[in-house]
């Protein structure tokens, strides 16, 4: 795992929260980082606290929703800090409200950021990553930020966790396919972090899709620090620590928050008692060998 700590990494979303948390964790080991992020001073000035550090880092203005924008991003990373070989795909807004009254620009919205800036990233980076990679070594690595809400729902959310959960969909499936080419894939789930998404999903919401049937996470005039969930959560560089450790690791899940755990057994026992228990026909098994495939969940703790 050591010819990933000397490689440079791409992170969106890095301005604040989570993304900056990670950008910290991974400056503090000498990882240069490549910092995204679509609020321009705010990312300014994040980059430029870490650099006070001693850190390499160079900051990207960059809409994960702007394909064309990747590209160049990319390319300008790769001439300035080196090739990329870690990738965390992070930038993500939320707003919450009943599931069936998201209006369309709603689900544009979200799914636009949280989905489909995954999607670019992916797109963009992996390609790169896997020209470069070693076969059998361990020599590039994704991090996908999902959510908690990617794992399980109480409702309230349905368009964020409909984004989430396809990220764990993304993230499991290309873990799959990356193995031969010496990539690790995470999918980093946390549950509530110190962050300001609050703000940044107002601020980062284009016009265009201004109209919402969905309220914002912390409505106008209710402080945050009036706000139990954030006052008692943990910082956007514990999960960072996280991140680095998992990273190390290779592994698949990274969970931050201990108390999901029954929350985690009831879905997995609801699952379970909804397998029928009539026997199957030996050859259908035999015929679905691909399918019935467990082993991307049997070295997810490798
Ligand atoms: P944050 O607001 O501190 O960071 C999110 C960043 O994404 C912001 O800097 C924002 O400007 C950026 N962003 C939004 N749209 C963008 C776009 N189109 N292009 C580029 N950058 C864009 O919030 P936080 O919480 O650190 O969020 C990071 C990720 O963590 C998100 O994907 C979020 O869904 C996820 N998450 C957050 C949790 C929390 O409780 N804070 C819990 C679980 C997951």
């Amino acid at each position: 795992m050591d010819d990933i700590d000397k490689k440079v990494a791409f992170i969106t979303g890095a301005a604040s929260g989570i993304g900056l948390g990670i950008a910290r964790t991974f400056a503090a080991a000498n990882i240069p980082v490549a910092m995204a992020d679509v609020r321009i001073p705010e990312l300014e000035a994040a980059a430029a606290a870490i650099a006070r550090l001693g850190a390499r880092v160079l900051a990207v203005p960059l809409d994960v929703t702007d394909r064309a924008a990747w590209v160049a991003a990319a390319d300008r990373v790769e001439r300035e800090l080196g090739p990329v070989q870690t990738l965390c795909s992070n930038a993500g807004v939320n707003f919450i409200g009943a599931t069936q009254e998201a209006t369309y620009q709603d689900w544009d919205f979200a799914l636009g950021v949280n989905l489909g800036g995954a999607i670019n990233a992916v797109r963009t980076f992996v390609p790169r990553m896997i020209g470069r990679s070693v076969p059998g070594r361990h020599s590039g690595h994704v991090v996908i930020t999902s959510s908690v809400s990617g794992l399980f729902t109480s409702g309230g959310s349905g368009v964020y966790a409909t984004s989430k959960y396809a990220l764990v969909g993304l993230a499991e499936s290309l873990r799959a396919d990356l193995k031969a080419h010496g990539i690790g894939v995470s999918v980093l789930c946390p549950g509530p972090v110190k962050s300001e998404l609050f703000e940044s999903t107002t601020a980062v919401r284009p016009s265009r899709l201004a109209e919402t049937g969905s309220v914002p996470l912390l409505p106008p005039g209710v402080a945050r620090e009036q706000t139990p969930i954030f006052v008692t959560a943990p910082t956007g560089e514990d999960v960072g620590q996280h991140v680095l450790r998992a990273i190390r690791a290779n592994a698949l899940y990274i969970l931050t928050h201990p108390e999901i755990r029954p929350v985690l057994e009831a879905r997995a026992a609801a699952l379970l008692a909804a397998v029928p228990a009539t026997p199957v026909d030996p050859a259908r098994i035999e015929a679905s060998q691909r399918l019935l495939d467990t082993s991307l969940y049997d070295t997810a703790r490798a």
